[in-house]
Order: C-alpha cells, then structure tokens, then sequence
C-alpha cells in the first residue's frame, strides 16, 4: 500500500515539475542587446517578460529612426528580430566664411568643422564646430582685416559702423563707440531670442552677414495631420496638447514644447486604429511617459477597462487613468504625465551647479571656485525619488591654504 502512494506521490510531483518547466520556457530572458539602439528606460531594470510581452527600442543619441518598428515580442521564449534602422543623423552643408573656410572631414553625427582664415586675416568666435544632435553647434565666426587698423594709424578718414543696439532682448561683448571696416563684434541674444553670432563691419560700412538682431523666437502654429491642437501659445518654452480624431492613435507624447531652434520638439503622429471585425480591442496603446497597470494581452474582450499610470520619473497631472475597449476600439488615453521637478539641488560654499535643468533626467555639475577642490561626487542627477547623493564639499586647496597662512 505504501509504495502505492509513494508511486502516486512521485507522479504529481512530476507532472508538477513538468508543468512548472513548461511554463517557464515560455518565458523570455534580457531584451536582445544592439549597438546602435537601446531600450526604452521602462524595460531596463526586468530580467523576465512573459509570453507575449513587449519591449520598445529607441535609437542612440546621434542617430535616428529611419524604418522598421521599435517593438519586439516575447514569442514562446524568444524575442522576436527588430527590424527597426537607425542611421547616423546629418547636419546641414556649413555656410561660407569670407576670407577663410572650413577644413572638416564629414557632415555626420561627431564630425568636426575647424574654420580656418586666409592669411593677414584674424578669427573672432568659435573655432571648432561639432555635428551634434540639432546641427552644427555655435555660430559660423568671421575673419577680421587688420588693413583698417594700418589705414587708421595712418591717419585715414573711414566710413565706420556704429555699436549694435540689442536693447533688452541681448547684449554686446566688450562694446566701443565706433567701428572700422574689418572690425568684428560679438553679439550674444538672451533666452528665448535668436540671432547670437560674429558680424563683421565690411568696407562699406555695414555689418556682415546682415545687422545683428534678436529676434524673439516662436514656433509656427503646430499642425498634426488627423488630430487637434490645444493651446495658442507658440513662443518658446510654451506647451500645447496634441489629441487625436475619432478613429485614430496618437504615436508618441500628447505635450510638445516649442524649442530653441524654432521647431516643435518631438510632434506625435495620429496613425490610424486597426478596426477588428470580431469587436475585441488589439494591444493595450502605449507612449513612452505611461505605463500600463492592467496585464498586457495582445487582445482584449469589449467593454473592458484597463488602468495606467505614470512612467518612473512622471507624476499624473490630470486627464484619466483608464480607457475602455468599445466595439473594436479603445477610448482615447487622456492621461497628462508631467516630469517630476526635483527643484534646486541645493547650495555650495566656494563653489556652484551648472545645471541642464531641475526635472527627472537632468543632471546637476558641481563646479568648485579657483583654488578649491571638489570632495564627493560631480554629478548629481534628478532621479524619481529626487536629487541623488548627497551635495559635495569644495574644500581649498593645500596649495592655497599654504599661500593664505603665508599672507597672514
Ligand atoms: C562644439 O562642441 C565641441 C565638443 O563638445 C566643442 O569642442 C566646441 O568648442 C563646440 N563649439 C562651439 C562653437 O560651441
Ligand atoms: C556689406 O554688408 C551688406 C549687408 O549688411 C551687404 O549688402 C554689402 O554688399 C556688403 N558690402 C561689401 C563690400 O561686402
Ligand atoms: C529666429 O527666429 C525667427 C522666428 O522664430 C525666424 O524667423 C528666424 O529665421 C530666426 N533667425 C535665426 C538667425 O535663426
């Protein structure tokens, strides 16, 4: 009798371990690993998807989209390829300097452009030029005549050009009354003004390429094909809400803000929803500032709902978490996801940050005052829960401590 429960004790042990087994090959490990794109930063931190999960790519910094899709499945236990391309991102053609050139070895993401002047010729501004991101970095700088100088002393009269006047909107670098033919002058436009760069006064008394000038910069009216703007606003910095028409999705982030280039940054795209004829919902929509609470299917029944929230770093803002799959269609996601705002990182005695902004994903630089030195860490960067680490010290130099004993 014993060995006959000990057979069937055997048994339901083993096809629990077969079913245990089963279930884990349907499992997915780590997201496939390339080297010109990454993971969206919601799916870095899993080491186990399930069947049928999905992850997204993105392309690396300096590259961009070209084709393909950026999802890849969970298929009993293997990620499906991707077939999105990323291709190096290009800057436009640099303009021409008078009396000097360009000397670069491409027009690519990285690719650098050194401005060099013809002989009897002086650089005033930037030297090197770097393809980044958003184009060519800095401003195209002038080669300054020293003839004026030489006609001058020799007690020539010249037609000059007078001092820029920027008003409010910018200023000039180290202003004089008047100046000569081949003379230069720096002129540098506060935020939310364009128009910063070198000019030149030329032989015929006019600043080269054109008058400076800061010009207030705005955006022109966002349009989105199949979808709805809401809010006027188009000066830099400002918002507006992108929403789609009846019918179809909105790829990407429902808020865009007018940027330093006078372009939107990032317009999303309302792309049409696929209608099913059995009038059960296809996957649950997606973009990157949401995160879905409910299980993610690749089919829902009608009239369910399903919960959001926030991604890591974003706080709800208003809107509604939930939508709700009707005939074949889910409702529209009217969930508004802001950046959460760490605010200042605090103060340093003898020393300062240099911020790139004070919302999640911005890092703050810590800069010591001359004859100090940092203790503790450079960077601090604004995580979900707030700034982290703690604020570093600048603590004066042996050197100087030594001069400062000397002195007293
Ligand atoms: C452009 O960026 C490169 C690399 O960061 C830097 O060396 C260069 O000085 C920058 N040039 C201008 C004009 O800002
Ligand atoms: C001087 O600059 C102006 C633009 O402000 C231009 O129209 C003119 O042709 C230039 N003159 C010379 C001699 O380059
Ligand atoms: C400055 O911005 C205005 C409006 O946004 C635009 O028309 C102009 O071309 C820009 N100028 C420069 C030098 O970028």
């Amino acid at each position: 009798m014993a060995t006959v429960w000990g057979i069937i004790l055997v048994l339901v042990f083993a096809h629990f371990v077969v079913s245990i087994s089963r279930f884990q090959t349907h499992k997915c490990g780590e997201p496939t690993k390339y080297l010109d794109k990454q993971l969206d930063s919601k799916y870095l931190n899993k080491v186990e998807f399930n069947d049928q999960e999905k992850v997204a790519y993105r392309c690396v910094r300096g590259y961009s989209q070209s084709d393909g899709s950026r999802i890849s499945f969970c298929k009993k236990g293997h990620w499906t390829a991707l077939n999105m391309k990323c291709q190096k991102r290009k800057c436009n053609a640099l303009g021409d300097i008078e009396n000097g050139h360009y000397s670069r070895d491409g027009q690519s993401f990285g690719d650098k452009a050194i401005a060099v002047c013809n002989p009897g010729y002086v650089l005033r501004g930037e030297k090197v030029r770097m393809c980044q991101e958003n184009g060519w970095n800095g401003t195209d700088p002038i080669c300054e005549g020293q003839f004026s100088k030489v006609l001058l002393s020799r007690g020539v009269d010249l037609k000059t050009c007078p001092t820029p006047k920027m008003g409010k909107r910018g200023s000039v670098e180290e202003p004089k009354s008047v100046y000569v033919p081949g003379e230069s002058v720096s002129v540098t436009c506060n935020e939310g003004f364009n128009g910063s760069g070198v000019f030149m006064c030329n032989t015929s008394a006019k600043w080269f390429p054109h008058e400076p000038k800061c010009q207030m910069i705005r955006c022109s009216a966002p349009a989105v094909a199949n979808g709805r703007i809401r809010g006027s606003r188009v000066l830099y910095k400002s918002t507006v809400v992108v929403s789609c028409s009846e019918g179809f999705d909105l790829i990407g982030p429902p808020q865009v803000t007018c940027g330093p280039d006078g372009q939107w940054q990032g317009l999303p795209e309302c792309r049409p929803k696929r209608i099913s004829a059995t009038g059960k919902c296809g996957p649950a929509p997606s973009h990157p500032t949401v995160e879905l609470r409910s299980s993610a299917l690749t089919e829902y029944p009608s009239g369910v709902r399903i919960r959001y929230g926030c991604s890591l770093g974003y706080r709800q803002a208003g809107g509604s978490s939930s939508i709700h799959c009707q005939a074949g269609q889910w409702t529209p996601l009217r969930i508004l996801c802001e950046r959460k705002r760490c605010g200042s990182a605090g103060e340093i005695l003898n020393g300062r940050f240099e911020y790139t902004g004070v919302s999640f994903g911005d890092s703050a630089k810590a800069i010591c005052q001359e004859g100090y030195e940092l203790i503790g860490p450079q960077t601090l960067t604004c995580r979900d829960k707030g700034w982290d680490g703690r604020i570093p010290v600048c603590d004066r130099m042996m050197f100087y401590e030594i001069l400062d004993y000397s002195i007293a």
